[in-house]
């Protein structure tokens, strides 16, 4: 790596201190976070092993950590235990059988509860189901689900008999599920008849259908009846109906005892380049990440409701609606369908509806409340609320805020979350009884985890210097290996830093106070004049600006300063765009943030090309700045309507 380190312009001063009542009663209080964090720098197997104690083994490990063979390393050795038992059969036993497990609601309205109890039930009889289709022990199995129960009844099924699911987002084409069948030689898929998403049936058995034309090693398919009442192709032999296979198959089922390290799952993340990896996580280290972080970041109670809102297509679905809150025997809530449908207050109606304490959401969904306005929150009781989340991008100050004003009304604290598909759990956050935080900063590595911000060579760069986010020690819930490509595991994630650590890719500054401030992939970074620029920095100055609802930022080719700065920035509703705004909005940038970082061009739209999860897709608009025909990979954009639009929007 040749490139200078990044120059952090983002200057944000405000800080909210941890409220009384969570530093009375959390899990984790700042002198315990203080011990913790000490005790895991000094002793770490200790410190893992004494944590993986709250986990159920049916043989306990010999060793907590073997590095031997790095970046391949192994936890819990010897040990043998199961996700599904750890997230339900130890539950049976106690006051929590009959405790809400998981609150359904599709996106039509229609609604079920499934206790501990039933989701065991349900869970066996379905993973008895997977047997007598022939899956077996390490087999590979798909799920291309909309957001129902069975979604979760599927992973757990898969987890019981030690079958492998790669679970892929249901919005995604019959190629993309294609391309992962056979990147992970699925023997079998299970989907659904539809969907439901703003209002309108996903035709998932269809898209399965054209997959299957091109994935020779998947043998069967289950389809649970969404609709009831679509009539849907099912070809003899190959395709079987959930309710048939769940009629005539018993209910007991014991949960295999699998090795510590056998593999729980695959799951495909597109990089800004190349074909998708197949992140590999197994089962005991990543089912302590999992559950440690769901209980100390979102500091659980027993009687709380808990409400995440991604999909379970993505990694914040598998450990925080799955495998996190099931491990720790949370209430969870999980909603099908959009966040508009049938208007644009349908979470708030939720929220009020079940009572929910936990909301955990990302950026790209509160900046589309903000454009929606204020009055669909303020029209339900969020008093229930008592901690809000945020994962999957840096959240920009001005959002933060009113989560924090609007939704939370001052009385929450945030959880600002930063992980990875490939860490498996939250590495940073502010642990609410524990830690202050501030607007925009993930604030502290949690104890255990040796993040750092490092210059390319790899040295500590000094306060609010921005730099790479690396970890310097492995972790128990860090991915394995990218699923049959160990070269490129090694290429993408340890080649960087000879010293062994782990390459992010993410940018990152740590404040005076240690805090810090994630600034988005160095992919994203601009060269300006040859200063390294966030993106993201310059996107919150934008967003800050009170007409401004959302903002993307890129490079283009600039002969004099290497890159101009290009804004595409969306308006919230009721503002008239105008080339006076423009130039207000360039004025506003150079006022926030310095000169340096004045746009050269500002662009209107109506909206931005996003990834399925939300993610802002920079390097489509980058071409689009640049004036390129590109020749990207569009597979995961969410709507190709929005590149037209935009190609054509040239000023
Ligand atoms: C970004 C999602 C800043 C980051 C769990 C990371 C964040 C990538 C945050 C991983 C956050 C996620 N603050 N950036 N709180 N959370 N990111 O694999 O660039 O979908 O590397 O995992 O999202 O995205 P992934």
């Amino acid at each position: 790596m040749t490139t200078p380190n990044i120059t952090s312009v983002l200057k944000e001063t405000r800080v909210f201190p941890v409220p009384e009542a969570f530093a009375a009663a959390a899990h984790v209080t700042a002198d315990e976070h203080r011990r913790l964090t000490e005790w895991a720098d000094r002793d770490p197997d200790g410190f893992w092993g004494h944590h993986a104690e709250s986990l159920h083994w049916f043989q306990k490990w010999d060793r907590v950590f073997d590095g031997s063979n790095p970046p391949f390393f192994k936890w819990f050795t010897g040990g043998t235990t199961n996700a599904s038992y750890n997230c339900l059969d130890r539950h049976l036993n106690g006051p929590h059988k009959n405790k809400a497990a998981i609150i359904w609601e599709g996106e039509p309205g229609d609604t079920r509860t499934l206790t501990y109890q039933q989701l065991h039930h349900q869970v066996c009889k379905f993973a008895n189901g997977l047997k007598q289709l022939g899956v077996g022990k390490g087999d590979r199995v798909t799920i291309y689900m909309p957001m129902t129960p069975e979604a979760a009844i599927a992973m757990l099924a898969c987890a019981r008999i030690g079958a492998v699911h790669s679970v892929v987002f249901g919005g995604f084409s019959a190629e993309a599920v294609a391309d992962r069948n056979n990147d992970a030689k699925a023997k079998l898929i299970i989907t659904a008849d539809i969907g439901w998403r703003r209002g309108n049936a996903v035709h998932l058995k269809q898209n399965v259908d054209e997959a299957l034309a091109k994935s020779p090693t998947v043998e069967k398919c289950v389809v649970f009846n969404r609709a009831r009442n679509t009539s849907v192709h099912m070809k003899p032999g190959r395709d079987i109906w959930w309710h048939d296979l769940m009629s005539d198959v018993s209910a007991d089922c014991p949960a295999e005892e699998l090795d510590s390290e056998h593999p729980l799952f695959v799951l495909y993340t597109s990089g800004s380049t190349g074909k998708p990896k197949g992140v590999l996580h197994t089962t005991g280290g990543y089912l302590l990440g999992a559950s440690l972080t769901h209980r100390w970041v979102f500091d659980l109670r027993d009687d709380d409701v808990y409400w995440c809102t991604a999909d379970v297509g993505w990694v914040t679905g598998h450990s925080y609606i799955v495998y996190g809150p099931l491990a720790n025997a949370a209430t969870v809530v999980m909603y099908e369908g959009a966040p508009n449908h049938p208007k644009e207050d349908r979470f708030w109606g939720i929220i009020a509806k079940y009572g929910v304490t936990i909301l955990y959401t990302a950026p790209t969904a509160i900046r589309a409340f903000i454009k929606w306005g204020d009055q669909h929150p303020n029209a339900h009781d969020l008093s229930s609320l008592r901690l809000l989340g945020s994962v999957g991008e840096p959240i920009n100050p001005e959002a933060w805020m009113w989560y924090h004003d609007v939704i939370g009304k001052g009385r929450c604290p945030i959880v600002d979350t930063w992980w990875q598909t490939e860490t498996g759990a939250i590495l940073i956050a502010p642990l609410p009884g524990a830690i202050p935080t501030k607007p925009g900063s993930a604030t502290k590595p949690l104890p255990g985890i040796a993040a750092a911000v490092v210059d390319k060579d790899g040295n500590d760069v000094p306060a609010n210097s921005g730099g790479f986010l690396v970890v310097k020690r492995p972790w128990p819930s860090l991915m394995r290996t990218i699923y049959g490509d160990d070269e490129r595991f090694k290429a993408t994630y340890w080649s960087q830093y000879p010293q062994g650590y782990y390459f992010t890719a993410d940018g990152a500054r740590q404040d005076e106070d240690g805090f810090i401030w994630v600034m988005g992939r160095v992919d994203d970074v601009l060269n300006v004049s040859g200063h390294r620029l966030s993106t993201m920095e310059v996107e919150s100055a934008l967003v800050n600006h009170p007409k401004v609802a959302e903002a993307a930022v890129v490079g283009k080719p600039d002969e004099i300063k290497g890159e101009a700065i290009c804004c595409f920035v969306t308006v919230k509703q009721g503002v008239t765009v105008s080339d006076s705004l423009k130039d207000e909005l360039k004025k506003h940038v150079a006022k926030e943030i310095g000169a340096l970082a004045r746009p050269d061009e500002v662009r209107f739209t109506d909206s931005l090309p996003k990834t399925r999860s939300g993610k802002i897709m920079r390097r489509l608009l980058r071409d689009i700045a640049a004036g390129r025909e590109g020749k990207q990979d569009t597979t995961t954009l969410e709507d190709f309507s929005v590149l037209a639009k935009l190609r054509g929007d040239e000023e």
